[in-house]
């Protein structure tokens, strides 16, 4: 037998509607279930391995090839780029890049420079840059929604999902940047050397989403 397609699927938010995915596909994911603190797990039937990584470090490891596919959201694939194909979106993870500000705040009035706080520091430039609207782009890590209270900045550019975070902190949403949900990637050599069995795979994906 072939060594064992491997994915890597994001933690966290993303993970649990993948794993049911898989288990719609007829796949065995006990051991996913029963991880403990394990990253590498078999799904035997299916003569695949999943790997459980952070967003950024799926593209990393489909890119380097020793990941033959990942399961990512829109928003890390538009901050990070890289070489990969990107073949199927998954319609789950579902949510928006979007620019918000403490509400009631207008933006857009004057000529000055205006402050950008974000954790996707490229996906705002590249906003801002479409529009020829000069802005300075601070990199936050997390709690985003921080910077416009402390003063830090007039604007963030981050996910919005429910909206909640942004309603408790008094922010509102000013412009949608970009729709955002969870895709499958592939490594383009892997695409190549394993298509059948890849290619498979995907019609099979197709088929339940
Ligand atoms: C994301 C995002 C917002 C929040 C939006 O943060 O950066 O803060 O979720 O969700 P909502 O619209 O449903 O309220 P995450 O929970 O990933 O945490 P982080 O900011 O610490 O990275």
């Amino acid at each position: 037998m072939n060594k064992p397609i491997r994915i890597a699927l994001t933690k966290g938010r993303l993970e649990k509607d993948t794993v049911a995915l898989l288990e719609k596909l007829g796949f065995d994911c006990t051991a996913v279930h029963e991880k403990g603190r394990k990253l590498i797990l078999p799904v035997p039937d299916a003569n695949m391995e999943v790997v459980l990584a952070k967003a950024n470090d799926v593209i990393t490891y489909v890119e380097h090839g020793v990941c033959d596919m990942g399961v990512v959201g829109k928003d890390t694939i538009m901050e990070m780029k890289g070489k990969f194909f990107e073949l199927v979106d998954l319609g789950f993870g579902k949510c928006r890049f979007a620019l918000a500000t403490k509400k009631g705040y207008d933006f857009y009035r004057g000529y000055g420079v205006k402050t950008i706080a974000t954790k996707y520091p490229n996906v705002a430039r590249s906003f801002f840059e479409k529009k020829g609207m000069d802005t300075e782009i601070i990199k936050i890590e997390g709690s985003v929604e921080l910077a416009p209270l402390l003063s830090l900045a007039d604007g963030i550019v981050d996910i919005v999902e429910t909206g909640t975070t942004l309603k408790e902190n008094g922010l509102e949403v000013i412009e949608d940047v970009a729709p955002v949900s969870a895709r499958l990637i592939v490594n383009t050599v892997s695409l190549k050397m394993r298509h059948a069995e890849i290619e498979r795979l995907i019609t099979l994906i197709e088929e339940n989403i």
